[in-house]
């Protein structure tokens, strides 16, 4: 939508949209400027996107275009918890560093909401939007009609077009262009198929996904269900269907590409409140057909959610995705509210399907691109059998860490009888920590434990413990992860499971010990740590005043 605001910030102000109905917002925040964030505070990630103040959750209409990405995300700026939700929007050139832009999409009308949905490039005008240029963007997204006391109201599929690329977008003059009179019907994700755009959307509490076709992504066609699939939860939201590409973890040998198919559901994910599951399937035109009755989870942990995949990334290359890194359990209680904001995505990250030893077809999740805010080696060291590091990395600017510990040419008659690798992160000054380890042996559980970090232990919904078994190959096995003030996430097997882990600590972690024990006595770990840089602290001086992002001096 279009705002005619005549003034910067729109305080209790009434404005009109091109719809001809009314934008009412009730709260100071500027419409024609980026909000303007301060992200220096001790809980701040540096290599994560978070939004500059106010309240963030899902990732919305993501895409790349002209050597840019966009990420939309559902936004309530004018408070610490959900609600009042708009488009926010940032851009990036790397996924690291991110420029916040002006808000994208208000709510239409008093009551109502922006809720989830998706973004494509549309550069063969097929939306008619679009006659003298190649760069028009669609907006497809679900706008929610609530009522004065908080009641849940009609859901349609609206779409609003942007001719600046992006940036500032117009709504059409014809929504909504799919209602079935449902106040459960939402997060429209479309992709193109063909010479077609196809939507997958969910029927929420009938947990279904639909499938629907549209030439001009505004007349839209019902072309199959796919229901009660994997966990059902209490609900279904934020579908993705996404080409897949599958490749032998250990050789890199390409097979067939097949289709992915995500779903998110909240509440009733089995560790509590949210979680994302996907089918690995073939997409035929008109049905999602999976490939088996398996259903998988995205995360091991608890704090990753209603990922989306970037539309117009280069053909060929993986398709890489990015979540929001929390859970509805608790996210409008997190203490980041003393920093002025709540929630952060994941890192980007890059995708394929493997068949992996025991367990079969699995979604294979690592950083997208991370060399891009790499600053420098910290520490490279190798050992074989029994030996251990200390990194001390108090120095590093940032607090972030990308990590990476290789263990090759295990031998499994030699193992001893608690073959483990644990690392912990720790602050020597509060003797906080999170602590992870791996057993070689018997069921291969990999844990992570972030019960010694003091912050939210009290909230009852706040689990701590998480493990996974890892049937690794026999003869190698990795883990690599990403550590960011409040946000850690690591990588096992290559990426084959992942955990997203929130913490917040009373005294920032600037420890790192890796240990290994009774491992075949010629097995070789290789441990690397590299220093990040923040990813905000380049932007806030470039263009300080475009971005609005202040930042240490
Ligand atoms: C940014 O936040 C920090 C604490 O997190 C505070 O010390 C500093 O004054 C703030 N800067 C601005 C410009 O508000
Ligand atoms: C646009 O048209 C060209 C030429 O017909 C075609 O190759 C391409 O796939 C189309 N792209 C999209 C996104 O519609
Ligand atoms: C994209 O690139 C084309 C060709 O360089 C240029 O004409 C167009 O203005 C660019 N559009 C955007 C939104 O950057
Ligand atoms: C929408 O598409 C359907 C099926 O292709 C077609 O029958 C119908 O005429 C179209 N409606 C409009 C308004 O274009
Ligand atoms: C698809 O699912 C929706 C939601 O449950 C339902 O309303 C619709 O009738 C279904 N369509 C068909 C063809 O089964
Ligand atoms: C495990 O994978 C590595 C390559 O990553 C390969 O060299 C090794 O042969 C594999 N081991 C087995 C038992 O398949
Ligand atoms: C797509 O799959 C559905 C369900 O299996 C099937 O009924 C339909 O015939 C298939 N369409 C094509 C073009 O193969
Ligand atoms: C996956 O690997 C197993 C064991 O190597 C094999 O039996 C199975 O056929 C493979 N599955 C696919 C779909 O290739
Ligand atoms: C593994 O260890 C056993 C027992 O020492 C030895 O016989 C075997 O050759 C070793 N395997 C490899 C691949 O080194
Ligand atoms: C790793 O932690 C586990 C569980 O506490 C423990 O049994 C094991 O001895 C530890 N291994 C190392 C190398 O510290
Ligand atoms: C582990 O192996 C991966 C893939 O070969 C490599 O990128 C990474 O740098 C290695 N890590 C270490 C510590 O050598
Ligand atoms: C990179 O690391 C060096 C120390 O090794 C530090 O002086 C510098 O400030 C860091 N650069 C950034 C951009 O973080």
């Amino acid at each position: 939508m279009k705002l005619l605001a005549s003034s910067s910030v729109a305080s209790l102000a009434v404005l009109a949209s091109a719809q001809n109905t009314s934008t009412v917002d009730t709260s100071p925040f500027p419409t024609d400027a980026p909000v303007p964030g301060n992200y220096t505070g001790g809980l701040r990630p540096q290599v994560h996107f978070s939004p500059p103040q106010g309240f963030m959750n899902d990732p919305n209409g993501v895409f790349y275009q002209n050597g840019t990405y966009h990420l939309y995300y559902q936004y309530n700026p004018a408070a610490l918890v959900a609600g009042n939700q708009h488009w926010g929007h940032a851009t990036s050139q790397d996924l690291y560093r991110w420029e916040n832009q002006p808000i994208a999409l208000y709510p239409p009308v008093e009551n109502s909401g922006v809720f989830s949905g998706s973004a494509v490039t549309d550069p063969n005008n097929t939306s008619g939007f679009f006659p003298d240029q190649d760069d028009g963007v669609v907006a497809i997204f679900t706008t929610n009609y609530g009522d004065a006391n908080g009641g849940s109201g009609l859901q349609t599929q609206d779409i609003a077009y942007s001719r600046d690329g992006g940036y500032t977008f117009e709504w059409y003059d014809q929504n909504p262009v799919i209602d079935y009179n449902s106040s459960q019907f939402r997060d429209p994700k479309v992709v193109r198929y063909g010479d077609e755009w196809v939507m997958v959307i969910t029927f929420s509490q009938e947990f279904t996904i639909s499938i629907f076709k549209s030439p001009d992504l505004k007349n839209w066609t019902f072309a199959s269900n796919f229901t009660d699939a994997g966990l059902l939860g209490a609900q279904y939201e934020c579908p993705n269907m996404v080409q897949i590409p599958t490749r032998d973890h250990d050789t890199g040998e390409e097979g067939e590409m097949l289709d992915l198919l995500t779903l998110s559901i909240q509440p009733g994910a089995p560790l509590g409140g949210s979680v994302t599951e996907y089918f690995i399937g073939r997409f035929n035109g008109t049905h999602f057909n999976p490939i088996d009755r398996a259903t998988r989870l995205n995360d091991f942990a608890k704090d990753n959610y209603a990922g989306q995949f970037f539309y117009g990334t280069p053909e060929g290359q993986d398709p890489i995705d990015i979540a929001w890194a929390s859970n509805w359990q608790y996210t409008n209680r997190v203490p980041t509210a003393s920093e002025g904001w709540r929630s952060a995505m994941t890192v980007p990250r890059s995708n394929y399907v493997t068949n992996a030893t025991r367990i079969g077809w699995t979604l294979v999740t690592e950083p997208f691109n991370i060399d891009a805010i790499t600053n420098t080696t910290i520490e490279e060291k190798s050992w074989t059998g029994n030996g251990s590091a200390i990194v001390d990395y108090s120095q590093v600017e940032s607090n972030a860490l990308h990590f990476s510990i290789n263990v090759t040419g295990i031998n499994q008659t030699e193992l001893g009888t608690n073959p483990t690798l644990n690392f912990t992160f720790m602050s020597p000054v509060s003797g906080e920590s999170i602590r992870n380890g791996f057993l070689f042996s018997g069921d291969n559980p990999f844990w992570v434990d972030r019960s010694g970090v003091n912050g939210f232990v009290d909230d009852i919904f706040w689990n701590t413990k998480f493990s996974v078994a890892d049937i690794y190959n026999g003869t190698v096995w990795n883990v690599e992860g990403v550590i960011d003030r409040s946000i850690f996430e690591v990588f096992v097997d290559r990426g084959i499971h992942a955990a997203t882990v929130l913490y917040y600590p009373d005294e920032p972690l600037t420890l790192l010990s890796v240990a290994s024990r009774d491992l075949s006595p010629n097995a070789k770990v290789d441990l690397a740590v590299w220093s990040l840089e923040s990813g905000w602290a380049d932007t806030a001086e470039a263009t300080p005043a475009q971005s609005g992002n202040y930042t240490r001096v």
